[in-house]
């Protein structure tokens, strides 16, 4: 492969917590406020949707912040953890064509010393749909997320809705733990046959990727489904199963309809009720959600 100079990343890159936090201390007495986005790397068009976002609401001005970390604490011991996509040095070029101020990328011997025991849980609103599924999941996340803001010191930082219960829980967490720093959550963004964007859609096959398209087909026929009158979730829940069991392939792990502030499962489905959803294909576990 040839490579062109102006295609070199030139990004700043972080990659220790003591550089990172000294710079963000320095912004923070010249105040310059930072945008952040933290993520877990092989960055794709949701990901740049984000830092758009996060340039958006800092302004010119201000420094936008994205750090590239897979977090080993959110996987549980039969997921993707090993096999977790890396492409750093496609993310540092996105990065920089993006205006993308520093990339911190700390490491695992950083992050998680040996010993490591102090945890971030929270214990109402990661009950469900994820959190029953994946049982240490969202202590990960927390955990992750709040030693982040520990060492970025941002002023807001934006999260994507596809994630809807983690935006959730971040909004609670930052709010109950008192980090002053507002929290954006930002727009899905969806291929043009209604898929989101996600880093494990690079996991499915050909035939597979044709199939995932039955996540946004599933929503699209609950929003069908809905009349003038609430309908109860169990029944729009069976005809979701069908639609979703009758991809070969295809398995569905959960299917809820709540209440977008409580995240409370709904027991009639009407207009304004969120629908949540996460199947599996083949190996692949990919999550979508819509209002509805
Ligand atoms: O949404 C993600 O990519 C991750 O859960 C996050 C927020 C970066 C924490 O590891």
């Amino acid at each position: 492969m040839r490579l062109i100079l102006h295609d070199l990343p030139t990004v700043r890159t972080v990659e220790t917590i003591s550089a990172m936090q000294r710079l963000a201390r320095q912004w923070q007495m010249q105040r310059v406020p930072v945008s952040f986005v933290p993520t877990m790397g092989c960055l794709h068009s949701g990901h740049l949707s984000l830092i758009q976002c996060a340039r958006r609401i800092i302004g010119p001005r201000g420094k936008v912040v994205v750090s590239v970390y897979v977090n080993p604490t959110q996987f549980g011991p039969a997921e993707d953890y090993a096999n977790y996509p890396h492409n750093l040095f496609q993310d540092r070029k996105l990065c920089s064509r993006a205006g993308v101020d520093v990339l911190f990328v700390p490491s695992d011997a950083e992050m998680y010393p040996a010993a490591f025991s102090t945890w971030v849980v929270e214990e109402s609103l990661t009950r469900g749909m994820e959190g029953a599924s994946r049982p240490t999941h969202f202590r990960g996340v927390a955990t992750v997320v709040a030693k982040l803001f520990n060492i970025v010191l941002p002023t807001a930082a934006v999260f994507g809705a596809k994630d809807f219960q983690q935006a959730a829980l971040i909004q609670k967490m930052t709010r109950e733990l008192n980090f002053p720093i507002k929290i954006v959550v930002s727009p899905i963004v969806r291929e043009r046959d209604g898929l989101a964007f996600s880093s494990r859609n690079r996991y499915l096959t050909k035939a597979q990727r044709s199939r995932a398209t039955v996540l946004w087909r599933a929503i699209q026929q609950a929003r069908a489904s809905l009349g003038a009158r609430p309908i109860p979730a169990a029944r729009l829940k069976e005809e979701l199963r069908a639609l979703v069991e009758a991809e070969s392939g295809v398995r569905l792990d959960y299917i809820e309809f709540f209440d977008p502030q409580t995240l409370a499962p709904a027991a009639r489905v009407s207009r304004g009720t969120h629908i949540a959803l996460a199947v599996f294909i083949g190996r692949t576990r990919l999550i979508d959600n819509a209002a509805l």
